[in-house]
């Protein structure tokens, strides 16, 4: 038998725990599958994730997971992480970027998540300025659990949706934090040498003249979670390989859960000089939030397979661009058929940036009816920039290829023309 209590029990709890905002992506995901379970049709472009079908891990990956279960690599980790895990990402480190380190710098996690939330708590004091792009993934969710300001920057088409060194400059001076990520999530869009070199310098700059003033540092997030997924002619730069002075205050964000289709496995990582690294580990340690020991052991291994990654990236990028193109290709086609959709050239991640530019049509006024009607008209499932903070009613969604097949994507296009047109 229940009882309903007497008061909102939910009232009683912290305030820290009362304004917290749960993630709008997986409000939005219970709602598609609904109508999947009903029967419905749906391409689902809305989840950051990956169908096994459509993008399965590594082989190799597997199978040194398993052998490590079977050897009885089942206890703790170490709180840093397994030293050959650590190993491997020093060596990645030093191929992909030139960044001669060692493992002191390195701190494996259960994901990018944890590694996130121990930069911020260890760098970020309540009061402190936080400077992030909106449209951006979480940022406002992080700096809330450390109390800090948000700065947000609006960007928009015309900068490719990536801030640039002119807009972050008016901000530096009393900021604690600035969060990058490229290829940028929602968005898609890879940040251009020019402007990682121009943010890097900022820090640099602004990070001098603190150290005449004893000000606490400026510090630079640097979320790569999908440089690996970056594709054509665009290339991912960091800031130490442009300007190496910025390496004291770049924390790395990294992790396989998109760059092998491994959301699922729980490994992440942060690279950083070691005084913010043992911290992190600190914090981390009392949450527990530490990857699985025969994952890390699996995944240090498989890492040094440096040909099977190759391949298997080979195989991922053809299987993320095929669909990525396919829906930019869609869109445009309606485009120039004269219906008002836009979308921006696939550079890396899962994500494509579409512009459904109906408000103003058949009484639309918000993201949010836009996304009904492509949902319940069209099954058609995207996630409006809303969810990635934004505030303003411009028309641009996410959508995310890791979770449909070619097919899911072209019988979805086929249903958003035949409701567009007719609108
Ligand atoms: C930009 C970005 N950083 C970090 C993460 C978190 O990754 P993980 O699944 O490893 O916690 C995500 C996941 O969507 C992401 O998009």
């Amino acid at each position: 038998m229940t009882v309903a209590p007497p008061v909102d029990l939910a009232a009683g709890l912290s305030k820290l725990a009362q304004g917290l905002i749960g993630s709008e992506i997986l409000k939005v995901s219970a709602e598609v599958r609904a109508l999947c379970d009903a029967g419905r049709e749906v391409c689902n472009l809305t989840v950051g994730d990956f169908s096994p079908h459509e993008f399965p891990i590594p082989k190799a990956l597997e199978r040194e997971i398993v052998d490590a279960l079977h050897r009885g690599e089942t206890n703790y980790p170490p709180s840093d992480g397994v030293k050959e895990m650590r190993a491997a990402v020093v060596s990645l480190y030093k191929d992909a970027f030139g960044m001669a380190i060692g493992i002191d710098w390195t701190l494996i996690a259960g994901g990018a998540r944890p590694i996130i939330y121990a930069a911020y708590a260890a760098v970020v004091d309540p009061g402190d300025k936080v400077i992030y792009p909106i449209p951006s993934w979480n940022n406002n969710h992080y700096t809330y659990f450390t109390r800090g300001v948000p700065v947000e920057l609006a960007v928009g088409p015309e900068t490719n949706f990536l801030p640039t060194a002119e807009q972050i400059r008016p901000h530096v001076r009393d900021a604690r934090l600035i969060c990058i990520c490229t290829p940028l999530n929602p968005t898609g869009t890879v940040m251009a040498r020019e402007e990682v070199e121009a943010i890097a310098r900022l820090v640099v700059d602004e990070n001098a003249r603190r150290a005449t003033t004893g000000e606490r540092p400026l510090f630079l997030m640097w979320d790569q979670v999908y440089w690996q997924l970056t594709f054509g002619e665009f290339r991912h730069w960091t800031p130490p390989q442009l300007v190496p002075e910025a390496a004291p205050w770049t924390i790395f964000v990294d992790g396989i859960s998109k760059a092998f289709a491994a959301t699922g496995l729980r490994v992440g990582w942060v690279v950083a000089p070691p005084y913010i690294v043992a911290r992190m580990r600190d914090i981390l340690g009392h949450v527990g939030a530490w990857a699985p020991r025969p994952e890390q052991i699996a995944v240090a291994r498989f890492l040094g397979m440096r040909d099977e990654v190759a391949a298997y990236h080979e195989t991922m990028i053809a299987g993320l661009r095929e669909r990525l193109d396919l829906l930019h290709d869609g869109i445009e086609a309606m485009r120039r058929d004269g219906i008002p959709v836009r979308a921006i050239d696939p550079q890396g991640a899962i994500y494509l940036s579409a512009q459904f530019d109906l408000i103003g049509h058949a009484g639309i006024t918000t993201n949010e009816q836009i996304r009904k009607l492509l949902l319940e008209r069209a099954g058609f499932a995207v996630v409006a920039f809303q969810a990635f903070g934004l505030k303003q009613e411009t028309g641009w969604f996410r959508l995310s290829a890791g979770a449909v097949s070619p097919d899911d994507i072209r019988n979805g296009l086929a249903r958003v023309r035949r409701v567009l047109e007719t609108l």
